[in-house]
């Protein structure tokens, strides 16, 4: 083997290697690649190879879920990652500041949410017209009565 050929496979890990050193089972490394968040090059055996900066890709992938955060908008923060060099601290800093907002939005969400139960405990109509819990975005209550759409 070429000596080129033997630096690339140091700079690179295998399916299996990305899994143990990442504590993610090789089923999840192959559907985040199907779903388009990670990616791989097949070597001259056909196996996957991974750059080392999928570990920190797949990190950050778990913390998002983690999070709650959806793998489309996953996917979608890491589309708007550099393809052609190491993402910096500023990178990662914007892609943190907006699922931050997102967060923080969700949050106050669940805060309303919360709240609203307090009033329904005890309650149990589950009233489409009157419970905030069961209807809690009725915005188009906002424009009038009855069925708004169909005007
Ligand atoms: S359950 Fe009655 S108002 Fe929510």
């Amino acid at each position: 083997m070429a000596k080129f050929d033997q630096e690339i496979l140091k700079a690179e890990l295998s399916v299996g290697e990305v899994a143990e050193r990442s504590g993610v089972a090789v089923s999840a490394i192959h559907f985040y690649e199907e779903k388009g968040l990670i990616s791989s090059r097949r070597n001259k055996g056909n196996q996957r190879r991974f750059k080392r900066d999928v570990l920190r890709i797949i990190s950050l992938i778990k913390v998002a879920q983690g999070l709650g955060i959806p793998l489309e908008a996953i996917k979608n923060a890491l589309d708007t990652m550099p393809k052609n060099r190491q993402p910096t601290g500023e990178d990662w800093q914007k892609l943190s500041k907006k699922w931050k907002e997102d967060l923080n939005e969700r949050i106050a969400k669940m805060t309303l949410m919360r709240d609203q139960l307090n009033h329904c405990i005890g309650c149990g109509c589950l009233s489409l017209k009157e419970c905030p819990l069961r209807n809690p975005l009725d915005k188009l209550s906002k424009k009038g009565t009855g069925a708004v759409l169909l005007e």
